[in-house]
């Protein structure tokens, strides 16, 4: 529909013999946060890359305002005002944190930043303009003091911060959120949970996320993914008290030690995080 919504309909994506998403549907609505949930391997990431164009389906429709996506190249989708940020904190180790936030604000920039990093000639105005962008971007997310320093010498939070901002100054219309809370404490989780509320004033918001009580706090829909499955969805509550949904999680907490982790902490930045899937659905009130 032509209402700012984004719209899934029956995605299937298959990596050789298995099958990583299985007929998936769902709408993102505009001014909503909406959540994807699932235990490990359930599909939520291959979902993300599907909606900014890094995977092709094998099957189904992706519709932006009314508008066909899914035969789009990611540029284009940058292009149309679709951001994400990554599993990791993903930023470029050689340049600022200003810069980094730069790359970001490029896509909407006539002349390349990457022209510039190559010395090709561009306006004055595009560059003063990117400054600006990152900027306002680096404000909303609370790290503008920031800006001069070098990713590595960040600890996580302000790196995952900077992570937000980036994918926030290019202004999106949508924005794709894969575990932006993983290794950060708990007394940082309803901080970015504001941030998180406040993109949606303006913008379709999907996150996904294993730290339960975030995404309870924050989601006005959720949809949960197991094992490629669309299994449950509606409103936090709904999804938390569907048997389903626990059974899901349970199983997978049957499945192996690792699903029966400790929250992420503040570890190593770009290391795979422990994963909770188990937490706060069986256990939340
Ligand atoms: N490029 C790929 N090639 C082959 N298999 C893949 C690829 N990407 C993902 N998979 C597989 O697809 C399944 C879904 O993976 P995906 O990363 O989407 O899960 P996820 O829900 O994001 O998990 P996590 O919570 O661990 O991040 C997994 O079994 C994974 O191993
Ligand atoms: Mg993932």
């Amino acid at each position: 529909m032509n209402d700012g919504s984004l719209d899934i309909r029956g995605i299937t994506v298959r990596f050789g013999g298995l099958t990583a998403l299985d007929d998936v549907s769902l709408t993102a609505g505009l001014r909503q946060v909406t959540g994807i949930i699932g235990p490990n391997g359930a599909g939520k990431t291959t979902l993300l890359n599907v909606l900014c164009g890094f995977v092709k389906p094998q099957a189904g429709q992706i519709q932006f305002d009314g508008r066909e996506l899914t035969q789009l190249r990611p540029h284009r989708l940058a292009s149309l005002g679709i951001a994400r940020t990554l599993q990791g904190v993903g930023l470029f180790r050689g340049l600022s944190v200003l810069e980094n936030v730069m790359v970001g604000a490029n896509s909407q920039a006539r002349a390349g930043f990457w022209s510039a990093l190559l010395g090709l000639p561009r306006s004055d105005r595009d560059e003063r303009r990117l400054r600006q962008q990152a900027l306002e971007a680096l404000e909303a997310v609370g790290a503008a003091e920031l800006a001069d320093s070098m990713p590595d010498t960040l600890a996580h939070g302000p790196r995952k911060r900077v992570a937000l901002a980036r994918a926030l100054a290019a202004k999106p219309r949508v924005l794709l959120l894969d575990e932006p809370a993983s290794g950060l404490s708990e007394h940082e989780l309803p901080e970015l949970g504001d941030l998180i509320s406040k993109f949606a004033e303006d913008a379709t918001v999907v996150v996904i996320e294993h730290r339960m009580d975030l995404m309870m706090s924050v989601c006005d829909t959720i949809f949960v993914l197991d094992f490629g499955k669309l299994i449950a969805a509606g409103s936090p509550e709904q999804v938390q008290s569907d048997p389903a949904v626990t059974a899901a999680y349970l199983g997978a907490a049957d499945a192996g030690p690792a699903e029966a982790g400790e929250p992420p902490e503040a570890g190593p930045a770009e290391a795979e995080e422990p994963k909770i899937a188990g937490e706060g659905l069986a256990g939340h009130e």
